[in-house]
């Protein structure tokens, strides 16, 4: 089957129009006709190969919504015309202990979408069904794929630092990931602060149920919140000095990274070992994660704020997600 996409061609270049095959599916395989596509950060450093692990011609995307138009005889669980998404992992062992615990997003044959074959920039996408997921009614088709990615991301790490209510959550970077942590955590019942390098953001915080915002300076120290926080979560794509966000964990706290800063993490150890507290990193979600986190979203009306943009539009989007000018996350739709 003739596709096209948008593909980048060498590092760091603008995307351009590309065609590409894709087979008709068997075993547990499917074809999505793609309605719309967000644009993760991890888009723009797979672009630029800040992980040494891109291959190019690369197609982007992996925050996919779709519809179901063809599946393997094997892909049960699915039928032609349902409403699916696909986020950051194409595929996994499922037999390793990780897998078999629902942590298929630990497998060391993990692989990613975009890294491995054809993302979501495109027509259509060739997956295994298995890493193809329902989408739950109360979510509309142009706000869903951002919790594929950025919405698993943040609900797991949040989660696995031990998020459950009542508590102080901090959330540094209020973009794509950002917003979207601010929310689970705030309608799980929790107080959140918020830190913003834009002013717009910390006005708009309370919107998305955030209580206490704080505008860092570009060079500045943060100031320190209201209350001593139990979860702070780092979405920066940037190294920072992280010593007075540690300071901010109360005793027991947890730093947890989910944004990539472009330096190893460089820390003294007594913050740390004064208050007990911990450093933690985490990627994506498994499979059973996931749709508890859709589950979640649509009954407590956890929603991406999007910027839709047409598929063909995608240099003009991803030059504003690069310029952090996007309120909070863009996404691409196919007409
Ligand atoms: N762990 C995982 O599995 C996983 C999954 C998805 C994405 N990621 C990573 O998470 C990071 C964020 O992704 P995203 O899609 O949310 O990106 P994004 O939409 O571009 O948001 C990142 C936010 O970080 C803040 N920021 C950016 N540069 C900064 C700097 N130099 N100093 C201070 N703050 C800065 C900005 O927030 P303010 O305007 O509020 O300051 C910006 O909006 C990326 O590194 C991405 O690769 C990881
Ligand atoms: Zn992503
Ligand atoms: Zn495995």
């Amino acid at each position: 089957m003739e596709t096209q996409g948008f593909a980048v061609k060498q590092e760091k270049a603008a995307l351009e129009p590309h065609h590409f095959e894709i087979e008709s599916p068997d075993n547990y395989g499917c074809v999505i006709r793609v309605l719309a596509c967000g644009i993760c950060h991890s888009d723009i450093h797979m672009i630029d190969n800040d992980w040494g692990m891109s291959n190019y011609p690369l197609i982007p995307g992996h925050e996919v919504i779709g519809e179901v138009v063809e599946i393997g005889p094997q892909a049960k669980h699915l039928k032609i015309g349902d409403r699916v998404g696909v986020g950051w992992q194409r595929s996994s062992c499922l037999q390793c202990m990780d897998c078999l615990r629902g942590n298929e997003n630990l497998c060391d044959d993990t692989r990613a979408l975009i890294a491995t074959g054809p993302g979501g920039f495109a027509d259509r996408l060739a997956m295994d069904s298995r890493f193809v997921f329902p989408i739950p009614d109360a979510i509309e088709t142009e706000v869903a794929g951002p919790l594929l990615c950025g919405g698993i991301t943040v609900y797991s790490a949040l989660r696995y630092a031990g998020m459950s209510s009542g508590q102080e959550i901090g959330v540094i970077g209020v973009g794509g990931l950002g917003h979207m942590a601010v929310q689970f955590a705030a309608k799980l019942g929790n107080r959140v602060t918020v830190f913003t390098t834009s002013q717009d953001k910390a006005d708009f915080a309370a919107q998305l149920g955030a209580h206490e915002a704080i505008v860092v300076g570009k060079g500045e120290a943060p100031v320190a919140p209201s209350k001593p926080l139990n979860i702070l979560l780092s979405t920066v794509p940037a190294s920072l000095d992280w010593v007075p966000y540690l300071n901010f964990l109360d005793s027991d706290g947890t730093l947890s990274f989910v944004g990539v800063p472009d330096e190893p993490l460089k820390l003294p150890l007594f913050p740390l070992l004064m208050k007990r507290r911990r450093i933690m990193s985490s990627p994506i979600g498994g499979r059973a994660i996931m749709r508890e986190m859709l589950d979640v979203a649509a009954t407590y009306g956890i929603k991406p704020i999007v910027e839709v943009f047409p598929m063909e539009k995608v240099n003009d989007a991803l030059r504003r997600v690069r310029e952090n000018k996007v309120r909070y996350r863009a996404v691409l739709v196919n007409s």
